[in-house]
């Protein structure tokens, strides 16, 4: 599997797993455990997760799929916004460490901004590093100006990556956050890189599937990741889906490819406020 470098230079997989909707139905429990593993399996090591997912169900779900395996794994966790105070982010980071029966999370981020002053919660990032519970911390949802904000703050530029929605239809922050990003050596992580489903049938997607005996979810995410630096982190349930997410990191773009994304989704303009789901 490619990696991608956090600012550290620690190496991290470009593809990785979401967890979003997981953990909610018991159900669905078994099927969820096994497509992580599967995942894993297939070298999506990097899990991305949050308290808030399933109520803490997701991160319990994540537990399962990880057992006798975590020294392989990069775990990715969030904390909701209302719960980032300088207290409530070590509450809140002790609680998920339990649920995902670790004693660390290696990358820790803001869920989206909040009415915490931002120095809070990354002086709580700090106590969190400084005890070995966090290894990383970054943040997601964060607009540019955010980040600039972010970066001004003490300790702001420890920042290991911003979580933003990502996919060909969603691609506002390739007129300033991305080139910034990339700028300052801050991973991007693309999430809803299929746009939950819902880009699956476009036909210029397609059209370039085709091309390549590809799916249109592959084209995405191979889309998403063409900069070798931006992790994707679809979520699949389905083991096809994660097998066919899998096989996206194989998919290279053509500049052909890229011309007809660009002439179905044009490139913005202009700045526009970051879109989230
Ligand atoms: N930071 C944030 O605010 C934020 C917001 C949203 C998401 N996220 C993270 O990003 C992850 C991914 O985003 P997401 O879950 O919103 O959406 P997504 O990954 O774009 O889409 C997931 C949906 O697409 C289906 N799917 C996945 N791969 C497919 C394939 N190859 N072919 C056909 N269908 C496919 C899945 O079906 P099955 O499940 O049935 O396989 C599921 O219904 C989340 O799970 C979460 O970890 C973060």
């Amino acid at each position: 599997m490619r990696t991608t470098k956090l600012p550290n230079g620690e190496a991290v997989p470009v593809l990785g797993l979401g967890t979003w909707m997981m953990g909610e139905k018991a159900s669905l429990r078994a099927a969820e455990i096994a497509a992580l593993k599967l995942g894993l399996d297939l070298g999506m090591t990097l899990i991305d997760t949050a308290e808030m997912y399933g109520d803490g169900g997701a991160e319990e779900i994540v537990a399962e799929a990880i057992k006798g395996r975590r020294d392989e794994t990069f775990i990715v966790s969030k904390v909701l916004p209302s719960n980032a105070s300088a207290r409530g982010t070590v509450a809140a980071c002790e609680r998920s460490l339990k649920r995902l029966r670790t004693d660390r999370i290696d990358l820790y981020l803001l869920h989206w901004r909040g009415n915490f002053a931002l120095q809070e919660t990354i002086d709580a990032f700090h106590a969190l590093r400084a005890q070995g519970k966090i290894r990383h911390w970054g943040v997601s949802n964060f607009d540019l100006a955010d980040m600039e904000e972010l970066m001004a703050c003490d300790g702001g530029t420890d920042v290991a990556s911003n979580q933003v929605l990502y996919n060909p239809q969603r691609r506002g922050i390739d007129f300033d956050l991305a080139p910034w990003s990339r700028q300052h050596a801050i991973p991007i992580m693309a999430y809803s890189p299929v746009e939950q489903g819902r880009l699956l049938k476009h036909s210029a997607l397609l059209k370039i599937a085709e091309r390549h005996g590809a799916s249109a979810a592959q084209v995405c995410l191979a889309w998403a990741m063409r900069d070798r630096a931006t992790i994707a982190i679809p979520k699949g349930t389905d083991p096809a889906h994660v097998r066919d997410n899998r096989a996206a990191h194989d998919l290279t773009m053509t500049p052909d490819d890229l011309a007809d994304i660009d002439r179905a989704f044009p490139p913005p303009t202009r700045a526009k406020p970051l879109e989230m789901i």
